[in-house]
């Protein structure tokens, strides 16, 4: 029946499956620390060590600081949805279960369908940039792993500088520097079993248990915000020490548009907004640990904004940083943050970086598979997936079939996929799920006025309709390629829920009460 398709699952049984203890169940062994850890250990990664230098130098200039501002502002909407839902269901389905309980059965579907988009795409992407990150620093090291296992199939790969690199990201310099490709060592990728193994040994670690996975989260979380602050004193010293070089590489603030949209000028930070909007990511993860937080009506708030407060600043200061250092035109590079220190002068700084990247983006991918293999535990119980992708592990208490199967694919994707073509299906498909969550908090805001609620979104409908707003202007500021591959994949996800979900869905087929 159609109206079936709407139906939703109703509050009282998310509380009790909530509440659930025992053998089945996941374990609530996380604190606050744990979750703002969690929050940050998926927050800070490619994005910042990554992206931001390519965003400065290809949109927005020394202006990369006004769009890390305007993303963070999308981000800081959608956060306080999230909040509020994540302390009043603290389930491990996230936005898929708030979906779920507001907007009914078929929007809960497309939304959980979606985050796969986000978690399993997202884990797939960070491993393809660890994977760059790690072989840069075994090079430095004199360690060279056969080109053809650390790029996916077909790129082309030339010996440059000490290192094996895809063509496309070194031409630029070949170019510049009079040199034709074709006169040096050249390679063809097959399959990046770097990435590949990466995912595996996180898989690994999820398999265990929930603690161990908080507790390496925590040590890497430590030896990256360790980094970050590191480069901040380092950078921040000679900038004041060098005030006029600073000026200098911070004139003209927003360099003029080129004639092109997105290139410079206001467009430009608008672009480079929706390009680093990836470096926010994972934050909206720590609602899926909800499940396995020991007081999430207090805690979840707590992690979610709190991860997400501590990286907005951190990113300020960074890109900030980083464009008064080095003018922003040489910033194209796959380690910005590395060049920076370099040109401080102190040597060790590059190493440090790149140790701190291949650290940092560990428990990136830890977080996000995390998070996905949560999702399909949900839905699982919900009748949407089959039993298996909700099997608890009795000793290890983890969704651990869910969590292989999701480190499978995810090892596949990372290894076949170049990392472009994965990181703007992982933003379209985040933005997605930030419009539906600030939609839910306010439909529910309407529906059940009445509920406790431990942490309300302040000024509702308002910061609900500018989250859903500013995230639907980011949408729209990728490229329409971009809008085809979602419907693509809303289209299969859409034949599977038809196959199996509507067949099988607990909720559609539980007593009328
Ligand atoms: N925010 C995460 C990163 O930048 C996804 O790697």
């Amino acid at each position: 029946m159609a109206s079936q398709l709407f139906a939703t699952k109703p509050l009282n049984v998310i509380m009790a499956e909530a509440e659930d203890t025992g053998e089945f169940c996941l374990r609530r062994a996380l604190g606050p620390v744990n979750l703002i850890t969690l929050g940050i250990g998926a927050i800070i990664g490619a994005g910042i060590f990554v992206l931001t230098g390519q965003a400065a130098a290809t949109a927005a200039g020394p202006a990369i600081v006004v769009s890390f501002i305007l993303s963070g502002i999308i981000c800081a909407f959608a956060g306080l949805c999230y909040a509020e839902f994540a302390s009043l269901i603290p389930i491990a389905g996230s936005a898929y279960t708030y979906g779920y309980a507001t907007l009914g059965e078929i929007f809960a579907w497309i939304i959980g369908w979606d985050l796969i988009l986000e978690y399993a795409f997202g884990a797939a992407t960070v491993a393809s940039g660890w994977s760059g990150y790690f072989v840069s620093f075994l090079d430095d090291f004199g360690l060279h792993i056969n080109p053809r296992w650390i790029s996916t199939p077909g790129t082309q790969m030339v010996f440059y500088k000490g290192h094996w690199a895809a063509l496309d990201s070194v031409q630029q310099s070949l170019a510049t520097a009079g040199i034709d490709p074709a006169t040096l060592p050249h390679a063809v990728g097959s399959f990046n079993l770097v990435a590949f193994l990466a995912i595996a040994v996180v898989t690994f670690i999820l398999v265990v248990g929930i603690k161990e996975s908080a507790n390496f989260n925590s040590a890497i979380v430590i030896v990256k915000v360790a980094i970050v602050l590191v480069f901040i004193a380092i950078a921040g010293e000679f900038v004041l020490h060098h005030p006029s070089l600073a000026a200098a590489n911070w004139h003209p603030f927003i360099p003029p548009n080129t004639g092109k949209f997105g290139h410079f000028g206001f467009s430009g930070v608008a672009r480079g907004a929706a390009v680093i909007f990836f470096a926010y990511i994972g934050f909206d993860a720590v609602s899926t640990a909800a499940q396995e937080a020991k007081n999430p009506q207090r805690d979840m708030p707590i992690g979610i904004l709190g991860s997400l407060v501590i990286c907005t600043v951190l990113y300020i200061l960074v890109s900030g940083l980083l464009t008064a250092m080095v003018p922003y035109t040489d910033l194209n590079v796959s380690a910005p943050v590395a060049i920076a220190i370099d040109a401080t002068g102190v040597r060790w700084g590059s190493l440090l970086v790149k140790a701190g990247a291949v650290a940092g983006l560990g428990s990136v991918m830890l977080v996000m598979m995390l998070g996905q293999s949560r999702v399909f535990y949900s839905m699982s119980r919900d009748g949407l997936l089959p039993k298996w992708a909700g099997a608890i592990h009795p000793r290890f208490r983890t969704p651990w079939i869910s969590s292989i199967v999701v480190g499978i694919c995810v090892a596949i994707f990372a290894s076949f996929i170049p990392i472009g073509d994965l990181a703007v299906l992982v933003n379209i498909g985040t933005l997605l799920a930030f419009v539906i969550v600030c939609a839910g908090v306010w439909i529910l805001r309407r529906k059940r006025p009445d509920l406790p609620r431990p942490f309300k979104t302040p000024l509702v409908p308002l910061v609900p309709i500018l989250g859903i707003l500013t995230s639907l202007a980011a949408m729209l500021s990728l490229p329409s390629k971009t809008w085809w591959r979602l419907l693509i994949w809303l289209l299969i996800g859409l034949f599977v829920y038809a196959f199996y979900g509507r067949t099988h869905s607990k909720v559609r087929n539980a007593p009328p009460q």
